[in-house]
């Protein structure tokens, strides 16, 4: 399996639940790499471009209005297979449908306030990984390792 980056955001529930660190630590103990790290205030302009696909759903005010609400931890993780495994870290969308050992299963509330967020696909995670890092911001562990 290829080495992949995937975007990930500490959303600001679990950042005002005080679990960051616990969250840093699960994808530390999963193999992930972090490659990038920036604790932020979204702006409702940068919340609204970064979910610009929802734009046309019923939540849609409801969930910029969360990702606004405070501060959030952007990450950049790599690692092999890295888009699929976050996502399986995370777990289901909706906390109370996601099981005990998940992300949102044990840091979650529901559907909206689910303590995490994961790119979907190679397209969507090299886009936000773009929308929130300059190249110069993001650490390669495997650039730092003598050629072969
Ligand atoms: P994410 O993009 O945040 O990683 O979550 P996801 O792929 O699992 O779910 P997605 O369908 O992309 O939804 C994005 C975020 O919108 C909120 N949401 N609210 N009230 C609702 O019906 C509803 N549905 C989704 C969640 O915060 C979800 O993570
Ligand atoms: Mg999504």
């Amino acid at each position: 399996m290829a080495v992949e980056r995937t975007f990930a955001i500490i959303k600001p529930d679990a950042v005002r639940n005080k679990v960051a660190g616990q969250i840093l630590a699960r994808i530390e103990d999963a193999g992930l790499e972090i490659v990038a790290m920036k604790k932020m205030q979204l702006s409702a302009p940068a919340a609204r471009g970064f979910y610009a696909v929802h734009k046309e759903r019923p939540f849609f005010d409801d969930l910029v209005a969360f990702m606004t609400s405070g501060p959030v931890i952007a990450l950049v993780l790599q690692g092999e297979g890295a888009i699929k495994q976050w996502r399986d870290l995370m777990g289901p969308t909706n906390s109370n449908d996601a099981p005990a050992g998940t992300l949102r299963g044990d840091f979650g509330t529901d559907l909206e306030q689910n303590a995490t967020h994961g790119s979907d696909a190679p397209e969507t995670a090299r886009l936000e990984v773009s929308y929130f890092f300059n190249a110069g911001e993001i650490t390669d562990v495997t650039e730092a390792l003598p050629p072969e």
